[in-house]
């Protein structure tokens, strides 16, 4: 694959959060998106028709559970970094940079995928407008995502820290049925990870790029993780808790 095709358009590659930066330590950082991956690999089917495309696939945990299943993929994400370690770690597909509310129209796509990546879209709705267009008729949706109430033992405390606007499921739904697909079944699941203490959790974050810097003053901040200490804690550690929706639709 040449330089050129890698980056799909000469897309401007500006992006507020961390990924990128993060990329060589994202997959040793981030067990909760592993797990939600699977999760959502349930829903796959043996035979997958091609073309194919995930957007924000990021170093490929989800790209994993695809390949074998499908003989002609395209794996995207904005960040080249995160798309140059997906790459390098399910080399049997094809990589490019793209914008997810911009991938390649001219697929026809049977098939598209994404995990943990919509609740990081500026527009989602404008998204799932494009994802519709790059679809062929009749095409399916497999989609998972992080919902309101994720890591709500910190926000609750600092909600000024929050990276986007957090929507609830139904919320979720209704955009998506305005986008043009029907949703033929949603599961939502929470993941509880337990850490030493908040500064541990949030260092786990952080290290997997999931942030938007934000300036918050240190004393709002050390008041956030003193309260987040003394009502998450139990003898497992400080609990944090991520909510997932996972959604299988079809373009109608
Ligand atoms: C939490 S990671 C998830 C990566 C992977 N899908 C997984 O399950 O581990 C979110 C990914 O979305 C990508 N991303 C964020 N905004 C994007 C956008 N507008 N278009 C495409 N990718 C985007 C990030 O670069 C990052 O790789």
């Amino acid at each position: 694959m040449t330089a050129a095709s890698f980056f799909h358009r000469q897309m401007p590659t500006t992006f507020p959060h961390e990924f990128d930066r993060r990329a060589a330590q994202y997959e040793q950082h981030a067990p909760v998106q592993r797990e939600a991956a699977a999760w959502l690999a349930e829903w796959l089917p043996e035979k997958i028709e091609s073309p194919a495309l995930e957007v924000g696939a990021g170093t490929g945990f989800f790209t994993r559970h695809l390949t074998g299943r499908t003989e002609r993929l395209v794996a995207s994400d904005i960040s080249p970094r995160m798309a140059q370690a997906g790459r390098q770690a399910v080399p049997d597909v094809g990589w490019i940079v793209a914008d997810a509310t911009n991938p390649p129209e001219d697929g026809g796509y049977h098939w598209i995928f994404n995990c943990s990546l919509v609740q990081w879209l500026p527009d989602p709705a404008a998204a799932f407008r494009a994802w519709h267009h790059a679809a062929a008729p009749g095409a399916r949706l497999v989609s998972g995502w992080f919902l309101r109430g994720t890591m709500d033992e910190f926000f609750s405390a600092c909600p000024e820290a929050a990276p986007f606007v957090w929507r609830d499921a139904d919320e979720w739904k209704d955009l998506l049925a305005q986008s043009g697909w029907t949703i033929r079944r949603d599961e939502a699941k929470s993941f509880v990870r337990h850490h030493t203490d908040s500064v541990a959790m949030l260092r786990e974050v952080h290290n997997a790029g999931a942030v938007i810097p934000r300036r918050i003053g240190i004393g709002k901040l050390r008041q956030a993780l003193r309260k987040y200490d003394r009502d998450h804690r139990s003898e497992a550690g400080v609990r944090s808790t991520f909510n997932f929706l996972r959604v299988e639709a079809v373009r109608s």
